[in-house]
């Protein structure tokens, strides 16, 4: 894996699928000043993608990729990774799940977010899962992505209470504002290797 330290600012890529929350908590934490990196792209396999709106809005750069053909989305992912010198691929809630070979040919690092506490629950309708086993806590993990499916080596977690009576609105709703404090704090760790 290419290391990000040292690097004055890096250039990250967003992948979305929907309502992009945790995209548009990337950006904000990019205004900053002091972070490290810049949101340069956003990638969505959806024109209808509702979080497309904060690429109007923070004016960045946007790439809908036609994912008929998977062979040829992926060769178009490449070449607008390559375009835009990405140096950090963060999915956020991306519906595809990348090729093995995409995940070797690219030559940058990727991290994804996922709602649950990793190992527990990879794949979907994660907290209606730590719902139905009466599991006392749920929360969120980034991580980075292998060939496995949320399987790569873990960054950085944060449990969340399951509380009495929750629903999985309730609960989803509640990991989400978590994962919108996690991802960024993820990138630190990885950017300022702390
Ligand atoms: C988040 O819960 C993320 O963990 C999962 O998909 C959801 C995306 O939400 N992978 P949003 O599009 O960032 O609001």
């Amino acid at each position: 894996m290419p290391k990000l330290t040292g690097i004055k600012k890096i250039n990250i890529a967003v992948f979305i699928s929907g309502n992009g929350s945790n995209f548009k908590s990337l950006i904000i934490n990019s205004l900053k000043k002091k972070s490290k990196y810049e949101v340069k792209l956003v990638i969505s396999n959806k024109t209808s993608a509702k979080g497309l709106k904060y690429a109007r809005k923070f004016k960045i750069k946007k790439k809908i990729i036609n994912y008929l053909n998977k062979k040829d989305a992926e060769k178009t992912i490449l070449v607008e990774l390559k375009k835009n010198k990405i140096d950090l691929v963060c999915l956020a809630g991306f519906m595809k799940i990348l090729s093995n070979n995409l995940i070797k040919k690219l030559k940058c690092q990727i991290v994804n977010i996922h709602p649950s506490l990793l190992p527990k629950y990879k794949g979907l309708n994660t907290h209606q899962r730590a719902l139905n086993n009466k599991e006392k806590y749920s929360g969120c993990t980034v991580h980075y992505v292998s060939s496995k499916l949320d399987s790569g080596k873990i960054i950085l977690q944060k449990k969340v209470k399951i509380l009495k009576n929750d629903t999985c609105d309730r609960l989803t709703k509640r990991v989400l504002r978590q994962e919108h404090l996690l991802y960024p704090r993820a990138l630190n760790k990885i950017l300022f290797n702390l």
